[in-house]
């Protein structure tokens, strides 16, 4: 009998500088894809390599924008690598649908839910997330075997090389106290937890928080799973700032920066944006790396 391969990684394109330092660290083969759009939007994909003999194979594919493109080849190489291994795991950095994990408002698709039953079906036997919105949004991806992977060190380990005055972790609003937390405990610092609402229907965003005491002077670093228009950012800033916080950051893993987010975070007064690798950062956003921490869930081979 043929002896078996290890683990081949799989990219689709969207998360190739991830992938290949995934593979770099597991000691796995990288498998790249060619892909091809036809004028009607199609992808036509190709696999770079052979993919038959492994034991083992990790797909790489975050779903950040275009998300139902980079979805649909995420689905494509998880299926098709299910034809050769039963043992697949699909790693998704980034999860998009991921906040809409709940029907807010009558008649509402929980996208997450639907996400969670297309990797399955198309044969994802593990999922490895890095800082899901929620712990629902986690139970809704639905495998036994589903693994969040946390950037909030690494975001903490950046700021370690900053001077900062007196710094506090923001929140801004309390869905995000626990990352926060986490954040805050990371740098021996002091948290503190907005609130924010936003109009469900409109997606417009305010800080119900009126005050908070002895911030004045000090250094705060907002901290958010995702800046996507950059709503809570902004009026997070406004808040900090008229309480008198000194220099404002705003540390997030996913940054989608979406309709002109950047912008409009400097106008508020952010001095930097801090960022982790789960898709592309863009220009004048720093980015920490999170392939260790999700090479180190790969290795261990008990779920
Ligand atoms: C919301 O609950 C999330 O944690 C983020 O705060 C939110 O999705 C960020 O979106 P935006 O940048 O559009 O305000």
């Amino acid at each position: 009998m043929a002896q078996k391969k290890g683990t081949c990684v799989l990219s689709g394109g969207s998360s190739d500088g991830l992938a290949k330092s995934i593979a770099g660290k597991i000691g796995a083969r990288l498998i790249t894809t060619e892909v091809r759009v036809f004028a009607d939007g199609e992808s036509k994909m190709r696999l770079g390599g052979r993919t038959a003999g492994y034991e083992r194979a990790v797909i790489v594919q975050s779903l950040h924008p275009p998300v139902d493109t980079n979805l649909f080849r995420a689905l494509c190489l998880i299926s098709r690598i299910s034809e050769d291994t039963r043992d697949v795991t699909a790693v998704i950095p980034y999860v998009g649908y991921a906040r809409q994990d709940a029907e807010f408002l009558p008649g509402e698709i929980i996208s997450a839910k639907v996400l969670g039953r297309m990797l399955r079906s198309a044969g994802a036997a593990r999922i490895v997330v890095v800082d899901m919105h929620s712990e629902r949004g986690l139970a809704l991806l639905g495998t036994r075997s589903t693994t969040n992977v946390s950037a909030i060190p690494a975001l903490a380990r950046h700021f370690d090389g900053i001077r900062l005055e007196r710094p506090i972790a923001v929140s801004p609003d309390k869905g995000g106290a626990r990352r926060a937390e986490r954040f805050a405990l990371e740098m021996g610092c002091d948290l503190l937890v907005l609130e924010k609402s936003r109009d469900r229907r409109t997606g417009a965003v305010s800080i119900k928080t009126k005050k908070v005491g002895a911030v004045g002077g000090r250094d705060a670093i907002i901290i958010d799973d995702m800046i996507s228009t950059g709503g809570s950012v902004v009026k997070a800033a406004e808040f900090l700032k008229k309480q008198g916080c000194g220099r404002i950051f705003a540390a997030c893993t996913h940054a989608l920066l979406a309709d002109g987010a950047k912008s409009k975070i400097r106008r508020a007064g952010v001095s930097k944006i801090v960022c982790a690798n789960t898709m592309p950062a863009g220009r004048g956003v720093a980015s920490v790396d999170v392939s260790d921490e999700i090479a180190r869930v790969l290795k261990r081979r008990r779920w």
